[in-house]
């Protein structure tokens, strides 16, 4: 008998079935003049976030000022209850509570190197905008510097098995995981902005 032990969950589903195309646009128009607004953030993201925008560091409660981010918050937060029962996390009767939320604008050439979440046990990303052949998130095995010796693994692994597995970055659509799980978006060669929003949850 052979079974998976330990496993790594990561959820991803569309924020709601149908619907989403004008709600999409009044999103990125928001995110948009977010980044005309924020000077701190634009000042903060050409150190921290080359080449593009995010609001992580200056404007990341969103929830709280816009009603647009706080419908979202309200979206995403039934999906975050629905990924901590598939985790079956015993919350100890509190509440699952988003503490930040915030825009990230990548033009093209932008990037996102390997970073986790601190002070949080759920994140994830909704997807705004997603120009054909923009980078998806791509995660890293949590267990990868144990591997010591381990051979590679072949090409034709099935994706549970890789060492790096990317999940497509697509409008409409959600990605939800442990905070602590490691992840990178790859350089955006496309020549168009790709619109996401991230978030983390915590437990209170
Ligand atoms: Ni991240």
């Amino acid at each position: 008998m052979i079974r998976a032990t330990f496993p790594t969950l990561i959820y991803s589903e569309p924020l709601v079935r149908s619907g989403l195309g004008r709600f999409n646009a009044e999103l990125a128009a928001e995110c948009r003049a977010l980044r005309d607004f924020d000077e701190a953030g634009r000042k903060w993201s050409l150190k921290n976030y080359p080449g593009g925008y995010t609001s992580y560091a200056s404007m990341n409660e969103l929830h709280r000022f816009s009603s647009t981010f706080a419908l979202l918050e309200k979206r995403i937060t039934g999906h975050v209850h629905r990924f901590a029962r598939a985790l079956e996390l015993d919350l100890r009767g509190r509440t699952i509570r988003m503490t930040d939320f915030w825009v990230n604008i990548m033009p093209a050439s932008a990037a996102h190197s390997l970073h986790l979440h601190p002070l949080s046990f759920v994140s994830g990303t909704y997807y705004v905008v997603t120009p054909k052949g923009c980078p998806g998130i791509k995660f890293e095995d949590p267990r990868l510097d144990r591997f010591m010796a381990a051979p590679p693994r072949l090409p034709t692994a099935k994706s549970a098995n890789r060492s790096h597995v990317t999940y497509p970055a697509k409008a409409g659509n959600l990605v939800l995981f442990e905070s602590w799980l490691r992840h990178e978006v790859s350089q955006n060669r496309v020549d168009a902005e790709r619109i996401s929003v991230s978030f983390n949850y915590n437990w209170s």
